[in-house]
């Protein structure tokens, strides 16, 4: 086990590394898009694409963390994956909202976590169209900029605004349609953002009531996972369950509730 001195010690070292990161790639994503940005691959489905700023941007983080820490592991989306001898993992999304990025839509993100043995204990979003930048480190409180984030109180759950979105799949969104055909009539709105991390730091910073989410990966929920229960938010999946692929839910208490319950009865944990 760590000591505790030792313990918040790294996580400022982390934090410091995974905002440096964010910030470079973030710069390097704005400022550098090719306005005649195409398509580099596609990956699961002819929708789920790939492009050369995705790969350069997942380069960059990496080749930075290997420079300031080189003994940690690294899971990245677009195939970055690394064995460390540190206990500590890094998990990146390079681009979260790559669509959005495609076409030239503001709400793509940066998202970079660490991971110590198995648990996160710094998340770090980067918006740059927002000029945010989303942080938390596990027990200390969740910021945007530097001003505390908190998560709306829960209203009313017709009077909820939610999130959410869908996967690349079909067959997936066939049925998340359906989920949210059920949905909408019981809420106050749905919104489809187009970027999971963006969408958990809305969460933080009381731009939306909740968020739910089938079939998202680690890069796409770990950062923002944390950053949204340091704001105050409860996270989870299925009852009883933690933040998983299968289903991420993202809610102040009260509404997270009977959110869980709903989405539990609608099947919105398979396809
Ligand atoms: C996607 C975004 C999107 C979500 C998808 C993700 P990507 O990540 O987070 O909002 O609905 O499930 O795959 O592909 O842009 O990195
Ligand atoms: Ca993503």
């Amino acid at each position: 086990m760590t000591d505790p001195q030792t313990l918040d010690a790294l996580k400022a070292e982390l934090l410091d590394v995974a905002l440096e990161a964010a910030a470079r790639a973030g710069a390097f994503l704005r400022d550098g898009r090719p306005d005649d940005l195409g398509v580099a691959a596609t990956k699961t489905s002819a929708v789920d694409v790939v492009t050369e700023m995705d790969i350069a941007s997942e380069k960059l983080i990496t080749d930075f963390l290997a420079e300031r820490r080189p003994d940690d592991g690294v899971l990245g989306e677009e195939g970055a994956s690394r064995e460390g001898t540190s206990g500590v993992q890094w998990v990146i999304d390079p681009i979260d909202g790559t669509v959005n990025y495609l076409y030239g839509r503001p709400d793509w993100s940066v998202s970079i976590a660490a991971r110590k043995d198995g648990e996160t204990i710094v998340g770090v979003v980067a918006a740059p169209m927002r000029a945010e930048t989303y942080r938390a480190v596990l027990g200390q409180g969740a910021f945007v900029n530097d001003r505390p984030a908190h998560a709306r109180v829960a209203p009313p759950f017709e009077q909820a605004l939610v999130g959410t979105g869908f996967g690349y799949l079909e067959a997936r969104r066939v049925h998340q349609a359906d989920v949210v055909r059920q949905l909408i009539p019981k809420v106050r709105d749905i919104r489809r953002g187009g970027s999971a991390a963006i969408d958990l730091c809305d969460i933080a910073v009381g731009r939306m009531d909740a968020y739910y989410e089938r079939g998202l990966n680690p890069w796409d929920f770990a950062a923002g996972d944390l950053i949204a229960r340091e704001a105050g938010a409860l996270t989870g999946g299925r009852p009883g369950e933690p933040v998983s692929p299968e289903l991420t839910i993202a809610a102040p208490p009260g509404l997270f509730e009977p959110l869980q319950k709903w989405l539990e009865e609608l099947g919105a944990w398979h396809d």
